[in-house]
């Protein structure tokens, strides 16, 4: 039985690497795929990037409610609109703040049999694939907070990585983007 995989959370330095691009789909990254699924559903989120795993590598999977989807190399090519959502993430647990981003984007990628995709998303599917864009460089949701949020969020994640990992779910948490 292949043991779960773990998400990596504020601190680890994989989550500010730039990943790189996806060169060969092989088997191996097919089966990380619904791994990651899995570790998504589990958490529960809606989306999960592959740094988030520790693998620096540009694709991430979602499912938004209608059903499990993998990206590869994805990239937006238009953005525009604004809209304010309180945005959580599985990397930054039970935390989440109001975060202003583009509405609508135009994002082109690939699927994990090498067919080129082009979406246009809206709202919580827009949303979803700028947050899981920016695990992809490096960024994270702590970068969009002004300075007394950040220290804010920081003292927290700094107590509770010094009372230890296992912490009961709050509720809401269910609610929270990857
Ligand atoms: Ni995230």
């Amino acid at each position: 039985m292949v043991a779960p995989l773990r998400i990596r959370v504020y601190g680890d330095p994989v989550l500010r690497r730039v990943a790189e691009e996806v060169t060969d789909v092989d088997g191996a990254m097919v089966e990380l795929c619904e791994e990651m699924l899995t570790a998504m559903y589990d958490a529960p989120g809606i989306g999960l990037a592959a740094p988030q795993v520790g693998v620096s590598q540009r694709f991430f999977v979602y499912d938004f409610g209608e059903g499990p989807g993998v990206l590869v190399n994805p990239e937006i090519t238009e953005s525009d609109g604004e809209w304010t959502y309180n945005e959580g993430c599985l990397s930054v647990p039970e935390l989440s703040w109001e975060i202003v981003r583009p509405r609508r984007i135009h994002l082109r990628g690939y699927d994990l049999h090498g067919n080129e995709l082009s979406i246009e998303a809206k709202d919580l599917e827009a949303r979803l694939f700028q947050h899981e864009l920016d695990h992809l460089a490096g960024k994270i949701l702590l970068d969009y907070l002004d300075d007394d949020q950040r220290r804010a969020a920081k003292r927290i994640l700094r107590e509770r990585a010094m009372s230890g990992p296992s912490r009961p779910p709050r509720a809401g948490d269910g609610l929270s983007l990857p």
